[in-house]
């Protein structure tokens, strides 16, 4: 090459590095603004659940955002700018005591979930701010803290009166039913499902309940083909759980049934829903969970996200 065309070879990839450093310098004065505003209702919890959930999510989740400097280099800003803006509004720590009780417990078992399955905090996160990570003994003793809180009491006698009773109407109506009741995204109870395959017993840690997981003959076709990543259209589960029962001598049964759910998949139909049409069916009637509310179906794709590359299915069928 010849002495100029390499001089100015040169020169260009300074000027290149020179433009590159002034757009840097200049993008550090474009910042969306992240305030702080006032804590209303702020989590409260013993101090060692409350540290634990401080370190770990506050950042993102409550109006007590704390950035490090290298938070504030763009563009790392702006994505930490959009993390905590979606992370507010998702959940809000500093305003978690205007939740009713019951959302509060819900948000909390989900909070849980999200550090068991790894999707909380976030990774892009904890990889810069280790002292972020929930470690196992921090998740032990967040799961103590859910558990304290919704525990059932042992010998439940009003509830395993409950479950008789429960249990014989149930029975009774069964075949009577004409009308099934239907969901807004337009699924009806499938009563058939308790003659389909049992894929697993759920062991996850829980709320209380003890759960079972059915499939229907096109999902256990394809668990026998290896095809469940994705799972074919056609596949359905039913999700059943049962209060959980304690005797006096520790052992746990199941108690009165709670609810069903339903996952369907059609990709063409609930593309909306990551191709899975959801339902929920509570007792004591089969009252469909969603009564007027047609996204209530966001609620579950969003509590299966971390699963998205297992096609949103949480459950690993047991090997035949
Ligand atoms: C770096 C920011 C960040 C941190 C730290 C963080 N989150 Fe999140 N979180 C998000 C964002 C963004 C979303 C919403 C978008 C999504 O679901 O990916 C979210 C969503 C959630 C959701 C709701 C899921 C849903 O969509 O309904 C829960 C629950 C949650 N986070 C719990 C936690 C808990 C508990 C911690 C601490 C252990 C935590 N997060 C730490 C950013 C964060
Ligand atoms: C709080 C988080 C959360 C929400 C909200 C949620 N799910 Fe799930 N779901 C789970 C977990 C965790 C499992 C794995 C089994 C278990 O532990 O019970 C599961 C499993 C299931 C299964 C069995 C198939 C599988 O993925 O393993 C069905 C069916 C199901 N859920 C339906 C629903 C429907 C319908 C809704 C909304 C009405 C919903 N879920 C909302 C967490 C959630």
């Amino acid at each position: 090459m010849p002495a100029e065309a390499k001089h100015s070879m040169k020169t260009k990839l300074l000027l290149a590095i020179s433009i590159l450093g002034v757009c840097f310098i200049l993008i550090q004065f474009v910042r969306p603004n992240i305030d702080n505003p006032p804590v209303k209702a702020d989590f409260e919890a013993p101090a060692e659940v409350k540290n634990i959930i401080t370190r770990a999510c506050y950042d993102c989740h409550s109006n007590q955002t704390n950035l490090r400097w290298y938070d504030k280099v763009q563009p790392v800003y702006w994505k930490v700018a959009h993390h905590i803006k979606d992370g507010r509004k998702v959940l809000n720590f500093s305003d978690w005591k205007s939740m009713p009780i019951a959302d509060q417990k819900g948000k909390l078992w989900e909070s849980v979930n999200q550090i068991i399955q790894g999707a909380m905090p976030l990774n892009s996160y904890t990889m810069v701010h280790t002292e972020a990570k929930v470690s196992p003994a921090d998740l032990v003793v967040l799961k103590n803290y859910l558990s304290s809180m919704v525990h059932s009491k042992p010998a439940d006698t009003a509830k395993t009166n409950a479950l008789d009773k429960q249990y014989k109407k149930w029975q009774n109506a069964q075949p009577a039913q004409t009308h099934l009741p239907t969901e807004p995204n337009g699924i009806a109870y499938i009563p058939d499902y308790k003659n389909w395959q049992v894929l697993s017993t759920s062991e996850r840690f829980d709320n209380g309940t003890m759960r079972v997981i059915f499939g229907n003959d096109v999902a256990i076709k394809a668990v026998k083909e290896h095809h469940i990543n994705p799972w074919p259209n056609g596949t359905i589960f039913a999700k059943v759980a049962w209060d959980q029962l304690q005797d006096t001598a520790g052992n746990v049964k199941t108690g009165a049934f709670k609810q069903v759910e339903f996952m369907i998949k059609d990709d063409q139909k609930y593309a909306s829903t990551k191709g899975w049409g959801f339902a929920r069916f509570k007792t004591p009637k089969m009252v469909p969970y969603a009564a007027g509310n047609a996204l209530f179906a966001n609620e579950c794709v969003n509590c299966h996200r971390p699963m998205r590359n297992n096609d949103f299915v949480f459950t690993m069928p047991v090997k035949h």
